[in-house]
């Protein structure tokens, strides 16, 4: 081995989150008297660990990983290391070795940082921030105590890659199993989960100097568990907290008075503009900074270079924070729900029904919707509506943000598991069919209540606004576009039923979620990523009132002067969250070309639909004989 001697012995620990099989059929009995188990986290408790955890990391760029022996060495002189993540980001060509260092306390932090220097400031920006490099060892000082007695894991994560996770599902044992192993394998990990904290911490740390109370907190799939690796980083950036100040105190801050007082609206468009520069000019690793302040929910849009991921930070949303919190709880009510979402996430994906890029689509949140409503009216419901829980809120969960009431129960130990024992596999065949009939013409849905209701206006597809009720966060859908994820739905669901009458002559073909996604079909074009979009109805960009700054730059425009404004179309951000006011994106010549069209997929599903009638018009042996048949094969 390469460590010297005097060093800390440092292991590898590979932590590799392809997990060994569970047993299937001890998965879902398995209820213990909570529906959510004994282990269930908080959301408030997690958020404020992992931002604990966030205010002592250090994140270090380094040679390569043997330079994890000298960079524990160097860490240690300011305090004990608890933990050191590896992970390598690509930058153009270039590989980027970083190591996520985590240390006991923040005081050791805080020295590490305060005897960190800065390069020659004839070339960059000097800044303190908690993202540093190693530098090549120099003969080390007299003085320093370094920990020699201590050693740390470094802890890597090897996320499977797509032909992995394949070969895992073509391994699995049934459909349940591969709905599991598709969440196992893609779920947002410890690092991608410590990353999104601390990318947030380092705006914070940014901002500090002016605004020592500023909080970002992430909201959207980074905490809503349910995630994928690689997901994008919702924040939401509050500068102050004056709620929780003692008025009687003597002493207040001088201020300056807002310039447009008379109109928030354009007060935070200012704050946001400088926001976005100080981020474009000062922050290390932060790329590709563009301003998006017309939308309903103005934002900011980044590339975290060193932490890897696209990030969007908003001000004053923080009912979005509460959304989250609420499909957080929704997830760990029962053990089934996140890995449904989850498969049902990656069908929608891999068939193009939902996209990365805005527009008349449904998007992963509506789409997370779904489900949970489909969750609610099985028999018995696997999840209660939402009114249950907020009837059951205590005096704690009393919550309001933007005027918006995001009171339900927070706890949910004390909530009873279900009564419904339906696999995995019997719950996505379940939302397929139940969706299938689903009058989506003349019904809308309502996970408030559980239950559908006539549609109050003529969107095609209409989800209610769990918290602001009177919205629907599907009105961007269009009825082609709904057209199209029915008839997805419906060709999904007869492939499922094909699957289950040919088990036994499937050996070597795509079977159950592989069948679904369609891996043999052509790539299609990705919808929105094309040059002609009208960012105008994307963003529902307005005239400014008062423009916000004196060249009167806004909207979508570039704060890098190298990156054009349609070379990367925005993701998530513009959201639904603009919800009643989304305008549809034109659909292109290319894209329509490319783009299967419902009435493509109709003839096959025509197809499919003929070989199941057939083949039970041969007598072959009905569905629940099949699968008795497959149950007995293990
Ligand atoms: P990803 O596709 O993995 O990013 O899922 P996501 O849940 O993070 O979705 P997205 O980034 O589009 O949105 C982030 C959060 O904004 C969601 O989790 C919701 O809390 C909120 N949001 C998204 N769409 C809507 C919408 O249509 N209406 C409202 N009110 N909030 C929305
Ligand atoms: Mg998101």
């Amino acid at each position: 081995m390469l460590f010297p001697q005097n060093m800390p012995l440092l292991r590898t620990l590979k932590c590799n989150i392809i997990l060994p099989r569970i047993p299937f059929h001890l998965y879902n009995r398995n209820y213990c008297h909570s529906g959510a188990g004994e282990s269930f986290v908080p959301f408030d408790a997690l958020v404020s660990q992992r931002r604990n955890e966030a205010r002592r990391s250090l994140l270090v760029e380094v040679a390569g990983l043997p330079s994890s022996v000298d960079l524990h060495q160097v860490c240690s002189q300011y305090g004990a290391v608890q933990k050191m993540f590896h992970y390598t980001t690509r930058q153009g060509s270039v590989n980027k070795e970083m190591i996520l260092v985590e240390f006991d306390k923040a005081e050791s932090l805080e020295r590490a940082l305060q005897s960190t220097r800065s390069p020659p400031i004839d070339r960059i920006i000097p800044v303190h921030s908690p993202f540093v490099w190693l530098s090549a060892s120099q003969p080390a000082p007299r003085n320093r105590k370094a920990n020699i007695g201590s050693s740390t894991d470094i802890i890597q994560e090897t996320v499977p890659s797509d032909e992995e996770l394949q070969l895992q599902l073509s391994q699995s044992r049934d459909l349940s199993e591969q709905i599991q192993n598709v969440y196992e394998c893609q779920k947002l990990t410890e690092l991608g989960s410590r990353l999104r904290f601390f990318t947030c911490r380092q705006v914070e740390v940014a901002l500090s100097g002016l605004f020592p109370q500023a909080c970002i907190l992430p909201f959207g799939s980074s905490v809503n568990s349910f995630g994928r690796v690689n997901c994008d980083l919702d924040m939401i950036l509050e500068l102050f907290d004056v709620s929780n100040q003692d008025s009687t105190q003597r002493l207040v801050f001088q201020a300056k008075k807002s310039r447009s007082a008379a109109n928030p609206r354009i007060t935070m468009q200012r704050h946001m503009e400088v926001i976005s520069d100080i981020l474009d000019n000062f922050v290390p690793g932060c790329s590709q900074v563009r301003k998006i302040l017309a939308a309903r929910v103005p934002i900011i849009k980044y590339r975290q270079d060193l932490t890897d991921m696209e990030c969007d930070l908003s001000m004053a949303n923080r009912s979005g924070f509460y959304m989250s919190e609420m499909l957080y709880l929704y997830g760990s009510m029962d053990k089934r729900v996140r890995p449904l979402v989850f498969a049902i996430r990656k069908w929608a994906k891999d068939r193009h029904v939902t996209s990365p890029y805005a527009g008349r689509w449904v998007t992963n949140f509506s789409l997370t919707l779904l489900v949970l409503f489909y969750l609610m009216k099985t028999s018995p419901p696997v999840i209660p509506p939402l009114q249950t829980l907020i009837k059951l809120a205590g005096d704690d969960d009393v919550r309001t943000a933007d005027g918006i009431n995001c009171t339900f129960l927070r706890d949910l130990r004390i909530v009873t598991a279900s009564d419904n024992k339906q696999s995995l596999e019997d719950l996505l065949r379940g939302f397929f069919e139940f969706y299938d009939k689903f009058s989506f013409k003349e019904r809308g849905l309502s996970i408030v209540r559980g239950d559908d209701f006539v549609k109050p206006e003529h969107s095609a597809l209409y989800i209610q606004n769990p918290l602001e009720r009177e919205l629907n966060v599907s009105r961007n859908v269009t009825l082609e576009e709904l057209e199209r994820l029915r008839t997805e739905i419906t060709h999904a669901r007869y492939r499922l039923e094909e699957y289950t009458q040919h088990i036994e002559e499937q050996e070597q073909q795509p079977w159950g979620l592989l069948s679904l996604w369609g891996t043999s079909r052509k790539p299609q074009a990705h919808r929105g990523l094309n040059a002609s979009i009208d960012w105008q109805g994307v963003f529902h960009i307005q005239e400014q009132e008062t423009p916000p700054t004196s060249n009167k730059q806004l909207n979508v425009l570039p704060v890098h002067a190298a990156t054009k404004s349609n070379e990367k179309v925005p993701s998530n951000g513009e959201k639904a969250r603009n919800n009643t006011k989304f305008q549809p994106v034109e659909r292109t010549k290319m894209l329509k070309e490319e783009l299967i069209m419902p009435s493509d997929l109709n003839g096959l599903v025509t197809k499919l639909k003929r070989n199941v009638v057939q083949k039970n018009a041969n007598g072959r042996k009905n569905k629940k004989q099949k699968m008795n048949k497959v149950m007995y094969k293990w």
